[in-house]
């Protein structure tokens, strides 16, 4: 539901130039009518990201992101619509109705941004501590870990001393009430003592979300003491699984991969030695919401775990669900050392380096694993290892990738290549060859390409309908939003026939009709589907006709297969369309 009416939506969005707005986070240049950028959503050497101002609107060919002014502020600022558009009005000096958003809603908001406050001032409290007598102990533990005056400062570490309440008091000062303190995750209230610091006598690691906003803490004892590390319960803005530490500057980095770690400290000690692109989970296990997180901003991972048995499992848990996200993984190891900040201290940025361009195939790595689960000398348990990696290898899905895997296993345990290969075809016949899919049937196939092949025209009758206005009669005289028969795109074709109808059309407000981020993107996509590739006139006149004629026959077709034998109107439209299309078939050039 929307609590902005659609009018003020469109005053504020007309009112920010999507160009203006981007520019002040992206660095854009004019290239022909659009303006191109290096990707803020991922990573890329060359630009690919696209804004064009006539439209409104931005897209990305590398990584598919797209929206408008609105979306683009959600998408960077990790924003809601409502945020988004707050900011936008507040920018073009737009005075929104406070009373617009539902009582609920905005009380949320009120609620998220109050609790972003108080972490902040709590970061500044804590970072203030550090520098002050009482927080020589703090400073001293940092520097005795080898942290110099710049990385305290880029990190924002801080000292929460030895007085239990004292954060507590300094916030209630600034008028925090109980009740948000406690939602805040940075003061515990119970009845009988009242209110007091989650956090005292510990250094401090403020987290920060993607966008330098700091949504939580982890504050690690100085010295020996339980627990090791406390973290910041979660709370309405600090979700665990969707925040990694140190992201806010991997993301930034021009390194094609991301190197993962366990720890904080992990995470400090390689930035520091010049590693921008290292980051930590918070305190928690990896999960798959890490996963996704760091698909948004590569398509390499390389773990950096610790050397002990948790690492190792840690390792293998990660890489199926970094593999899930379409994420390639490589292992670093750090023996004899416990961990990259150990291995730092010893060895340096250099030694540290050497480590990752001998970094390990996941797949080796897992396959080494499972080696010591193995008595390599008994001959019974070393053939039962060999059928282990065979039943793994099966589970590449491409002739070529098992074949790529049976021969770097073959040299490595010496095995021989036709060997290995034999094993692995014997037990892929043991397992009745689940695992391996059949190559698709041509019939599959066909009906596959004929799918998208109406998708693709329905596409791109859209994208004629957006960039070419003045033939909207023409095609009114033959389609309607029906013909459409992808649910999405008959949902976005009824809009457009409409804008058109009333001569108003307004593809960014498009987008802001779809919550769904897939859909939006998938809309935005649409809109900058480029119709360059056709040149002359005469070609663009014929490549216009083919697509109606494609998607009118598609749409008949389709109308045949669904058609309920009691439809009546349904079966007279069918056949005054096929009717027409002799037609078209005519008047195609
Ligand atoms: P140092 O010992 O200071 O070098 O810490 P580290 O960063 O190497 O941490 P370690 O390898 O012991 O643990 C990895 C991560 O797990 C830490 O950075 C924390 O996020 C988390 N962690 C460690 N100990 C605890 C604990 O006692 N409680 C919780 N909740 N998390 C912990
Ligand atoms: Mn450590």
């Amino acid at each position: 539901m929307p609590y902005y009416s659609d009018e003020l939506i469109e005053e504020v969005r007309s009112a920010n130039d999507i160009v203006d707005v981007i520019s002040s986070y992206v660095h854009l240049q004019k290239k022909g009518n659009d303006y191109f950028g290096l990707c803020p959503f991922h990573n890329e050497r060359t630009p690919s990201f696209s804004v064009s101002q006539k439209k409104q609107m931005y897209y990305c060919f590398g990584c598919g992101a797209g929206g408008n002014v609105v979306t683009f502020l959600m998408q960077y600022e990790n924003d809601t619509f409502h945020e988004a558009l707050e900011a936008l009005a507040q920018r073009a000096g737009i005075e929104l109705p406070k009373q617009e958003l539902s009582g609920r809603a905005r009380q949320e908001a009120d609620k998220r941004a109050k609790i972003m406050e108080i972490n902040k001032i709590s970061a500044k409290y804590f970072y203030a501590q550090l520098r002050m007598e009482q927080g020589k102990k703090g400073l001293d533990y940092f520097a005795g870990r080898g942290l110099s005056p710049e990385t305290l400062k880029k990190f924002g570490l801080g000292y929460a001393n030895k007085f239990s309440d004292d954060l507590y008091q300094y916030l209630r000062k600034q008028g925090y009430e109980d009740e948000i303190l406690k939602d805040s995750g940075v003061i515990s209230v119970d009845e009988r003592r009242g209110g007091h610091d989650k956090f005292w006598n510990r250094v401090m690691f403020p987290i920060m979300d993607a966008n330098q906003r700091v949504i939580g803490f982890g504050g690690r004892v100085l010295g020996d003491g339980e627990p090791k590390y406390l973290n910041s319960p979660e709370t309405m803005v600090f979700d665990k699984s969707r925040n990694l530490y140190g992201l806010n500057f991997a993301r930034m980095t021009r390194n094609p991969y991301i190197l993962l770690c366990e720890g904080y400290m992990d995470v400090i000690a390689l930035h520091q030695a010049g590693f921008d692109n290292a980051v930590a989970s918070l305190g928690t296990s990896f999960t798959a919401g890490h996963a996704a997180l760091l698909k948004r901003y590569t398509k390499e991972v390389y773990c950096t775990f610790d050397s002990d048995n948790a690492g190792i499992k840690a390792a293998l848990r990660a890489i199926p669900m970094l593999k899930e996200a379409g994420i390639t993984t490589k292992i670093v190891n750090m023996k004899p050392y416990k961990d990259p900040d150990e291995l730092i201290k010893a060895e340096g940025a250099k030694g540290y380096q050497e480590r990752i361009d001998q970094a390990q195939n996941s797949f080796l790595f897992e396959i080494e694993v499972l080696e010591q689960e193995y008595d390599q000398k008994d001959p019974e348990s070393k053939t039962a290892f060999y059928n282990a990696i065979a039943h793994r290898i099966l589970e590449f899905p491409e002739e070529l990738e098992r074949n790529n895997y049976i021969e770097a296993v073959a040299d490595k345990y010496q095995i021989g290549f036709e060997n290995l290969k034999k094993l692995v075809i014997h037990q892929g016949t043991l397992e009745g060859m689940v695992k391996r899919p059949t190559p698709l049937k041509s019939g599959v196939q066909d009906k596959k390409q004929q799918e998208d092949g109406m998708r693709k025209s329905q596409k791109l009758m859209l994208t004629w309908l957006i960039e070419e206005p003045e033939l909207f009669e023409t095609i009114e005289a033959y389609l309607t939003p029906e013909d459409f028969t992808e649910e999405l795109f008959r949902q976005i074709a009824e809009i457009v026939f409409e804008q058109h109808r009333q001569g108003a059309l307004n593809p960014p407000g498009i987008i802001d009709m779809f919550s769904d981020k897939e859909q939006q993107k998938e809309v935005a996509g649409l809109f900058h589907a480029s119709l360059k590739e056709v040149t002359t006139p005469a070609e663009k006149e014929k490549a216009f006709w083919e697509t109606i004629i494609r998607l009118k026959e598609n749409s008949i077709n389709y109308r045949s297969k669904h058609l309920q034998p009691s439809d009546l109107a349904g079966l007279q439209t069918l056949v005054a369309d096929k009717r027409r299309m002799q037609e078209l078939y005519k008047r195609k050039p």
